[in-house]
């Protein structure tokens, strides 16, 4: 079995490797067109890929899709080492181009803040985004912001912790160093060019499926979608995204709301507008969840709304007879048990997919929150439902 180091392919919820091999040799043997949906870290990308399968992935966290092109495309390694060593030199005397972020002095000691913020500037200035090595460079530098911050480093999720006060306060952890590291390491296990039949785009699905549904249309999807209130996909990658933000094409205060799962701009109005009663059968335990703890009922509101319009938008990219393989658990919101997979599995079957295959899969090493806070783990089991597209049409959701 495959294992990468935890620093360079931390990403949460991401798939377990062996998993995403089993999965395509499994549904997706000589398929057309493999599309993750939800490609994250992009563990279905590269085992497509792998096998020569065209696949496409799309995910909303740039990071995220930062670090599956790495992955699945490589990169020259002399030409990337080449600029990092100019980066390097010349941010040593350079402007900065300052984080826009309230919070960055929480996470940042001003030396570490002052050298990331030089890095930026000259980085900027370089292009990086629109060449391989660039690239690679830009995730050298997105994955030092963790080993730099006074964040636990144990986390997928970064917070300040005891432990990390204790072991971590008045060192100083220096971008320059790290990134110089962190290259090294990604020019080992990436550092040559792959041919590969691969696009990943940065997007929301539903715009992607409006946007470029030719290109995406697909024989097979094979995802692992969002959890709801699990993992906050934004909040896991925050420091990376703010050290990213206008290096990449992309500004966090675009991005924030639109990860599915999410926190943030809730509306009460969920509560009761056409589609609620719809929602309460399909998770029945909103119902009491709505009672003792209205705010989180919410949550899993809007986690099946934005689901089902996800769905909805895969539907639409997936060739009739097409497979659907979902990988998904069940998930702790607010002390109640919220058997996710069972809800998305019945959302499937309502708007026409089949299910044909099913088996439950063993967490093994993911990257789950240590315990704190008398949290017992998240996470107790994942299921992998495969469906089939039904040729002749569907009722509708
Ligand atoms: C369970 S993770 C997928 C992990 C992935 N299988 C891997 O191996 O790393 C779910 C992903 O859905 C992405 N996501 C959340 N909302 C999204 C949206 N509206 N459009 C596209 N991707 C989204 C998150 O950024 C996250 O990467």
């Amino acid at each position: 079995m495959r294992s990468l180091p935890g620093r360079i392919d931390r990403y949460p919820g991401k798939m377990v490797l062996h998993l995403a091999d089993k999965l395509v040799d499994l549904y997706a043997s000589g398929a057309d067109h493999v599309l993750d949906p939800f490609c994250g870290s992009g563990a279905i990308i590269d085992a497509g890929s792998k096998r020569n399968i065209r696949v496409s992935g799309i995910d909303i966290n740039p990071f995220g899709v930062l670090l599956s092109r790495v992955k699945v495309e490589g990169f020259d390694a002399e030409h990337a080492l080449n600029i990092c060593n100019e980066l390097l030199e010349r941010a040593q005397c350079s402007d900065e181009l300052p984080l826009q972020w309230d919070n960055k002095s929480y996470w940042f000691t001003p030396a570490t803040l002052r050298k990331i913020e030089q890095l930026r500037f000259v980085a900027k200035g370089l292009q990086l985004c629109d060449t391989d090595a660039g690239r690679a460079v830009l995730l050298a530098l997105g994955l030092s912001a963790r080993p730099c911050s006074r964040a636990d480093q144990r986390s997928p999720k970064p917070f300040i912790s005891k432990e990390a006060i204790r072991t971590r306060k008045g060192k100083h952890f220096d971008p320059r160093r790290t990134i110089k590291k962190m290259l090294h390491e990604l020019c080992g296990l990436y550092g040559e060019r792959r041919q590969a039949n691969v696009s990943i785009l940065h997007l929301n699905v539903v715009d992607a499926a409006r946007a470029c549904r030719e290109s995406l249309t697909c024989s097979h999807v094979i995802t692992s979608p969002p959890y709801v209130n699990a993992q906050d996909y934004f909040r896991n990658s925050k420091l990376e995204l703010y050290v990213l933000e206008s290096l990449l094409p992309f500004r966090v205060d675009d991005i924030v709301h639109q990860f599915v799962g999410t926190e943030r701009r809730l509306n009460r109005s969920l509560l009761s507008d056409n589609e609620s009663k719809w929602r309460r059968d399909i998770v029945p335990k909103l119902w009491c969840l709505e009672r003792r703890h209205a705010r989180k009922a919410l949550i899993v509101h809007r986690y099946i709304r934005d689901m089902n319009a996800a769905f909805l938008a895969i539907r639409d990219l997936l060739s009739p007879g097409g497979t659907l393989v979902l990988v998904c658990g069940d998930n702790l919101v607010g002390g109640t048990r919220i058997v996710t997979w069972k809800a998305l599995n019945a959302m499937l079957e309502s708007i026409g997919f089949t299910i044909f295959d099913q088996f439950e899969d063993p967490i093994r090493s993911r990257s789950l929150a240590p315990r704190r806070n008398g949290h017992k783990g998240l996470i107790k089991q994942e299921v992998v439902s495969a469906f089939r597209l039904n040729r002749d049409g569907w009722s509708g959701a």
